[in-house]
């Protein structure tokens, strides 16, 4: 039976609830131990622009190259970037996603941690996700799972560490005699290791304070991308998950039948092999590419989310500071009268249902999107909701030429005011992967009056 919220079912091609901790299972050759982490909060790419990476309805389909049985899914923590009333709600649902998906085993930062409290988580009569949290400073928690491979049985540690204590003092399971055919993982704990390790060179470091014993550590992602951290065959491989959830890393471990070997060179950074004792480790990350399909029971979930972000009142209480010069937004439709050669043509473009388009695809109630697809929410006067405001629903003249009720006022006597944003404001790499390097042909589909203020364009 697989562990479901009401009117959610399985994910696709998992078997069933996850083995308990010390069951051994059997397996061919490999073993595949998954990591993800560092999600901050972003539960699917927004979709403004094509190619981008992410998803957690696109994890299965990595998972699933393996089977459940030769696999084991590791989270590795940081689920939201902060504690606003928007991050709680999503991290109820990386949660219910994690379960969704059957991670074995889920590391919590300390944030995550007192979130997963706060929400009363933790003590959820469901059954619940196998938590892994060093319960201090210097302490660890370790979760153990045994595999058998080609015959021989094969221990998998996942330890939490929290530090910086443990710099000084790494934990007794550190130093205990290294079983060849055990792999200690180790996660570092994303929050509280950040200002120690701070420019240390990565592999100077682990190499000063671990024991022989540890095979493999995940470091704490300063970049959007998997980061291999360690030389091959010199300590343990060391990596970082990446941000924002937009790849899987993967991590395969084979036995080496010739005994202990010698470390093997790699071709490329992102395939690394490292080898200690008779146990072959094989890193790789693996893109989340929009073309893998997405698992139904996850996109029903982020349904689930929209909704209630919806039914929350997210837009109506959104952080708002005021306009200056005690300046409001007038709305597209107030500049038709003077300027209707500006506003035909801006009817003409994309600009004119951004609302429209987070509509058809569920977020426009969602602040998060909003932000760049209305007039002015991060002000007072500016876009609340469309029951309140609906003359600002949609990117219009105000975005870019600033706040007009003086200027509407005065009939043009005074120009339009602070602030207005340039096109990258809201053209992002990240939202308009296109932007950059053809801005001129952006431009050239939004130009209207190719004279400014002629006189042919302003009725007076
Ligand atoms: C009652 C008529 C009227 C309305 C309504 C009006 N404008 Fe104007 N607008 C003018 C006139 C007149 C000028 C020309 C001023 C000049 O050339 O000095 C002008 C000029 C402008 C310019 C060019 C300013 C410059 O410094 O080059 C912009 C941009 C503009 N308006 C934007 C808007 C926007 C945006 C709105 C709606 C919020 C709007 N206008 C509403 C009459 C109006
Ligand atoms: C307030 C945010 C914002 C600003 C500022 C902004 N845009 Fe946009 N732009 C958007 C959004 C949102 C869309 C997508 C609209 C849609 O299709 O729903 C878009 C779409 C476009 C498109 C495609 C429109 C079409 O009709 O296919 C072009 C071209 C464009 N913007 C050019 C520009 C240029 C040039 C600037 C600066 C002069 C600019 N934008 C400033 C938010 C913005
Ligand atoms: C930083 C500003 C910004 C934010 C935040 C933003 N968008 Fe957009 N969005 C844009 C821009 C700019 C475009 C136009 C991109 C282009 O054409 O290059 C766009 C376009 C789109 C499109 C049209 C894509 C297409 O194929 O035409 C969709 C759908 C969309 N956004 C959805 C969302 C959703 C959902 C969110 C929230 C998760 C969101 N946007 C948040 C700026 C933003
Ligand atoms: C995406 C950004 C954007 C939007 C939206 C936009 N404009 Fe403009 N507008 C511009 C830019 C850029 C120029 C050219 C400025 C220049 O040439 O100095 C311009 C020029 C103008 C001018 C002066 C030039 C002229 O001869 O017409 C007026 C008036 C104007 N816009 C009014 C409007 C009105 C009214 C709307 C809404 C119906 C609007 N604009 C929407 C970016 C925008």
């Amino acid at each position: 039976m697989c562990v479901l919220a009401a009117s959610l079912s399985c994910p696709s091609g998992t078997t069933g609830p996850a083995a308990p901790a010390t069951q051994v299972v059997q397996s061919q050759d490999e073993l595949v131990v998954f990591f993800t982490g560092n999600e901050l909060g972003s539960l699917r790419p927004c979709g403004c622009s094509g190619g981008q990476l992410g998803g957690l309805a696109k994890r299965p389909a990595v998972f699933d190259r393996v089977p459940a049985s030769r696999r084991l899914l590791v989270e590795t923590g940081s689920l939201i970037a902060g504690e606003g009333e928007q991050e709680l709600i999503k991290f109820r649902i990386l949660h219910e996603a994690l379960r969704l998906l059957n991670y074995d085993v889920v590391h919590l930062t300390g944030r995550d941690f007192g979130m997963a409290t706060r929400l009363g988580l933790l003590s959820d009569p469901q059954p619940p996700l196998h938590i892994l949290q060093a319960p201090e400073d210097g302490q660890s928690a370790v979760f153990t799972r045994r595999f058998t491979v080609n015959g021989r049985d094969i221990t998998v540690n996942i330890v939490s560490f929290r530090s910086p204590a443990a710099l000084m003092e790494p934990p007794a399971f550190v130093l205990q005699p290294h079983d060849p055919l055990t792999v200690n993982i180790l996660i570092l704990d994303y929050v509280d290791s950040k200002p120690w390790m701070e420019g240390r060179p990565t592999d100077l470091l682990l190499r000063s304070w671990l024991a022989p014993g540890v095979e493999c550590v995940i470091y704490p992602s300063a970049t959007d991308e998997p980061r291999l951290l360690s030389n091959p065959g010199n300590g343990p491989l060391v990596f970082s998950v990446g941000r924002f959830g937009r790849y899987v890393c993967r991590l395969g471990i084979t036995i080496e039948p010739q005994g202990p070997g010698r470390a093997e060179s790699a071709s490329e950074p992102s395939d690394i092999k490292h080898q200690t004792s008779n146990i072959k480790l094989h890193f790789t990350s693996i893109p989340l590419e929009e073309k893998l399909p997405d698992s139904e029971p996850l996109v029903r979930l982020y349904r689930q989310y929209q909704q209630v972000v919806a039914q929350s009142d997210l837009l109506e209480s959104h952080p708002r500071v005021p306009l200056p010069k005690g300046l409001v937004f007038a709305g597209s439709a107030s500049c038709q009268r003077c300027h209707e050669a500006e506003y035909d043509q801006w009817s003409t473009t994309g600009h004119s249902h951004a609302l429209e388009t987070l509509k058809k695809v569920g977020s426009d109630r969602d602040p998060e999107c909003v932000l760049c697809h209305v007039i002015g929410l991060p002000y007072e006067g500016g876009f609340v909701n469309e029951a309140k405001t609906p003359h600002l629903a949609n990117v219009g003249c105000e975005n870019c030429h600033g706040p007009g009720s003086e200027h509407v006022l005065t009939a043009g006597q005074t120009p339009p005011g602070q602030p207005q944003p340039a096109c990258t404001t809201c053209h992002t790499p990240e939202q308009s992967g296109e932007f950059a390097g053809h801005e001129e042909e952006f431009m050239k589909k939004i130009v209207h009056g190719k004279e400014p203020a002629a006189a042919g364009n302003v009725k007076h």
